[in-house]
Formats: structure tokens, C-alpha cells, sequence
């Protein structure tokens, strides 16, 4: 399979009329995307031939094109593009404003071009068609020398041409070892606090996510969405998803050491694992956010101390859940004894949060199952991991890379996009569509097998517009069958 086109990208397309320029970009782009000088023609001239109205029509292209370039849109510009001085300006534009810049030639055959010429209501004259298709010879010969990022030509019948967007994903997904769990971070619960959740237990292990991972937050983050929204107490809501007869992991992703002594945190960790017989996992960090912490009372050390206290929270919990009760002389914890029962049934997974390299990885190398990084620097931070694992004495395939991911998915491009606008708040749509990769469920596939190929054993899924259940069935094509 050849690359995707770049995406997103100023799309340039080159050929003379009839060579199916308007059918490729219609194929592979929303309409809002493709800027057709004659469907301006049409809108400020008599129609979409009126040639008095060129004038008009490319002045009119030039701005559509401008505006959207400056705003990092997918920009696709049918005209014939066989006017080097127009491409050069285009090139300049896409590079001042750092968008990919792809030209695609369309060589479809001459007397193609002239048969379909010929179909049309108002055909282009006979040696005017033949001036354009000399002209695309000459153009051609020059392509490769004029910067573009990308020279993509097209032939007649040339299926393998590679889509920005693939068509809705309907190929059932391939066997991964990379796990999904869902990330809850919202709540939007309405009056059944309980059925909601329940609701969506259900629903994602129907659909085939591993697990379910709740954020951990005594308010809600402004991040996420308005700090009055509802935000649950994690290991009370877990008890509850404990209840339901499904194989889904549940944990915390991730629980801040400066919430609850690390003690209480092994014990609530050792019940949970206890009554799901053994599906508990823990994701614990260092905590960040000062003002959840004097709202509620609690004190908010310094990062160096707070960090000091996740290497003392791993210490004891791992004291705590190993067997026999006897006394304890860690690094930074003493404890007397270790009587604690129930103990996990299965080795809980412990997952460290944070991609800090000087410290958060190196403890997650010492004292750590896993370590979960930001999703588009997992490449780096795994690297890093391992060299402190190999500093450390420790294996480095005993530390799993997990990553947290805010994917927004659509049925195809125009869902996708619909989605962006919905959700983007203020955030310009680019940058909004860029953070959250959005695509389509098969990119999205495609994205994860990268990333397990990467090293990365867990994807947790936090979805931006996640209101209820049901569209968490539409994750059903998209992950791996367990
Ligand atoms: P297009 O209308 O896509 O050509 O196809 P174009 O390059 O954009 O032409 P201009 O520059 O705007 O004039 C021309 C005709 O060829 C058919 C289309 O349905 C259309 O009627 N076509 C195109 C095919 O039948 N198959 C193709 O693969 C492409
Ligand atoms: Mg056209």
C-alpha cells in the first residue's frame, strides 16, 4: 500500500479538461474542501463555462483558497493548472503557512480526454483541448523541479492512488496485541448516574474495549469540560462496574498520590482486584492540579516532594500486596508489618503517569508494570524508558508503554469533519482536528497498528464527545476481537 496523501495539504491538481481532475478530488474530498474555478464561474458568472467570468471566478478562487491555507484546511484547487506562474504562488502560499503542498498531474489519454470532451454539454473546442494537453507535457517535464512536498500522477483507470481518507472501514479488524481501554473523564450522567454507567460498561465491552479506565479528579478538569460538571469518587464507581458480569479490566488512569495515603489506595486497588477476580489495574502519578487540592483541603507539595511521595506510594503498595506479613525496610517506607487482606488475586498491573524524563520514567522503570505518555511523543518517551530500565537493572519488556489518546472519529470525511466543528470550542479546527486525530475509523486503525508496531501494549481511548452508550458501539469495527 502507497502513503496517504498528506492531510492536512494544498492539493494542487494539473491536467487538461475531460483527464477527470473534478471526479479524483470529488472522490476523496468534501465538497467544502475542493475550490473548482468553474463552479466559481457558475457563482459569479452565467455558468460554470461563462470564460467572460475568469476574471472574476479566479480572484474569487484566490481568496478561497488564501483563507483557507491560512486556517491549516485540506484545500484542493481544480483548475487546469497548467499556469506556472499560479503554481508558484500556490507553493508560496502553502509554505508560508507550513501546510504540505502536493501537486497531482492527471495523463489520462489524450483521445480519453477528447472522447469525453466530446460527451459534454458545451465541449471545450477541439484545439483549444489540444493546446492543453501539449501543455501538460511541458508542465510535466518541470513537476519534479518546482519544490512541491509530493508529485503524484495519475493515469486513466488508476485505482491504486492513495486517499486521504479512506471509505468507512467495513474490513472486520485484524488480531492485535494492542489493548483499547476506555477512558472515562466525563460524566454527562443526566438523572441515572448509575444506569449511565452501567450503560456504558456494557456497552464497551459489547463493543470490544479491554477495559474501563476513570479519570481521577476531586473537580472536574477544565480541560475536559466545565468545572461543575459531575466527577466521581474512582474506586466507589469502580465498585459499581465490579458488580457487572463483563471481562472488562477497571482501574484508574490516573489516581495522584496526594489524594489518598498510598495505603488506602493498595487497599481499595487489592478489593477491587479481589471482587472482579483479578481485572484491577492501577494508574497512579504525581498529581498537577493545585486547585483541586486547596479546594478540598489537601496538601499540594512541591513536584520534587511529590514525586518523592509516588516513589514511597509504589514502595508500599508493592510491600503491602507482596505475601506473608512481615515488616517492611524499603528505600523510603518502613512499615512494622504488612498484614494487608485481602491481597490482589493476579499481579495488578501498576501504570506510572507522566512522561517527565528525568524522574517519572526512571521511577517507572524501577517501581512500575507500565508508564502511560502522551500518545504523539510515545516514540521518544519509550526509548527513554528503556534506557533507564537498562540503567536500572530492570527488563525493559516488563514496562509496558501506554498511551492516552483523544481520537475523534467519523464515518467518513464529512462526519469527521461535522464532528471537529462540534467539538472544537474555540480551538481553530486544524489545530483541533490535529490534536485529536481525526479520521476515520480505518485511519484510526491504521494509527494504532503504527503504534503498536511503536511498542505501545495499551491505547487509552478518552472520547472527546462521548455522551452515551450507543456510540460506543460504533468503536465495534475498530478493535481488536477478544
Ligand atoms: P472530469 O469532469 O472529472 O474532468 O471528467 P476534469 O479534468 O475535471 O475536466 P475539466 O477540466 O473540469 O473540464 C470528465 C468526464 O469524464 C468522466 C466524468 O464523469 C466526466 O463526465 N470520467 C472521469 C470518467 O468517466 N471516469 C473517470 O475516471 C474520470
Ligand atoms: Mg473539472
Amino acid at each position: 500500500m502507497r502513503e496517504p496523501l498528506p492531510d492536512p495539504a494544498l492539493v494542487v491538481l494539473v491536467g487538461p479538461s475531460g483527464s477527470g481532475k473534478s471526479t479524483w478530488a470529488r472522490a476523496r474530498y468534501r465538497t467544502a474542501e475542493i475550490v473548482s474555478s468553474d463552479d466559481l464561474r457558475g457563482i459569479v458568472g452565467s455558468g460554470r463555462h461563462d470564460l467572460d467570468a475568469s476574471t472574476d471566478a479566479f480572484a474569487l478562487l484566490d481568496l478561497v483558497v488564501a483563507g483557507r491555507v491560512r486556517r491549516g484546511l485540506t484545500t484542493v484547487v481544480d483548475t487546469l493548472g497548467l499556469d506556472a506562474a499560479r503554481r508558484e504562488g500556490l507553493l508560496r502560499l502553502a509554505r508560508a503557512h507550513r501546510l504540505p503542498a502536493v501537486v497531482v498531474a492527471f495523463d489520462t489519454p489524450p483521445a480519453l480526454c477528447r472522447r469525453r470532451n466530446a460527451a459534454r454539454d458545451r465541449p471545450v473546442p477541439a484545439h483549444v483541448l489540444s493546446e492543453q494537453v501539449r501543455a501538460l507535457v511541458r508542465t510535466d517535464e518541470r513537476l519534479d523541479d518546482e519544490g512541491w512536498d509530493l508529485v503524484l500522477r495519475v493515469g486513466a483507470g488508476d485505482e491504486d492512488v492513495p486517499a486521504p481518507a479512506p471509505a468507512p472501514a467495513a474490513a472486520p479488524a485484524r488480531r492485535s496485541p494492542l489493548e483499547v481501554v476506555l477512558e472515562l473523564s466525563r460524566f454527562p450522567w443526566g438523572e441515572h448516574p448509575a444506569a449511565w454507567l452501567t450503560g456504558i460498561a456494557r456497552a464497551a465491552e459489547e463493543a470490544g474495549f479491554a477495559g474501563i479506565a476513570l479519570m481521577d479528579h476531586l473537580v472536574q478538569i477544565p480541560q475536559v469540560a466545565p468545572v461543575w460538571e459531575p466527577i466521581p469518587e474512582p474506586w466507589v464507581t469502580l465498585g459499581l462496574l465490579a458488580g457487572l458480569d463483563t471481562r472488562l479490566r477497571l482501574g484508574t488512569l490516573v489516581t495522584p498520590v496526594t489524594f489518598r495515603p498510598a495505603g488506602i489506595t493498595a487497599k481499595a486497588v487489592a478489593t477491587l482486584d479481589t471482587i472482579t477476580d483479578g481485572r484491577a489495574f492501577c494508574g497512579i502519578g504525581a498529581g498537577w492540579w493545585a486547585r483541586e487540592h486547596a479546594a478540598f483541603g489537601l496538601p499540594f507539595p512541591p513536584p520534587a516532594e511529590r514525586l518523592d511521595l509516588l516513589e514511597t506510594a509504589l514502595e508500599t503498595m508493592r510491600a503491602l500486596w507482596s505475601p506473608g506479613t512481615k515488616a517492611y525496610d524499603g528505600r523510603r517506607t518502613v512499615l512494622p508489618e504488612t498484614t494487608c487482606y485481602p491481597r490482589p488475586v493476579h499481579d495488578v498491573q501498576v501504570i506510572v503517569g507522566g512522561g517527565g524524563e528525568r524522574r517519572t520514567l526512571r521511577i517507572a522503570a524501577r517501581l512500575a508494570d507500565g508508564c502511560n505518555v502522551p500518545v504523539d511523543t510515545a516514540q521518544a518517551k519509550a526509548a527513554v524508558l528503556r534506557r533507564h530500565c537498562e540503567e536500572v537493572g530492570r527488563d525493559p519488556d516488563e514496562v509496558a508503554v501506554t498511551v492516552l489518546d483523544l481520537p475523534v472519529v467519523g464515518r467518513d470525511r464529512d462526519d469527521v469533519w461535522e464532528r471537529v466543528e462540534r467539538l472544537r470550542g474555540r480551538t481553530p479546527a486544524a489545530a483541533y482536528a490535529r490534536r485529536h486525530h481525526a479520521g476515520t475509523a480505518g485511519q484510526h486503525r491504521e494509527r494504532y497498528e503504527r503504534l503498536a508496531e511503536a511498542g505501545v501494549s495499551t491505547v487509552f481511548v478518552a472520547l472527546p464527545g462521548l455522551t452515551g452508550p450507543e456510540q460506543l458501539l460504533e468503536w465495534r469495527a475498530m478493535l481488536p476481537r477478544r
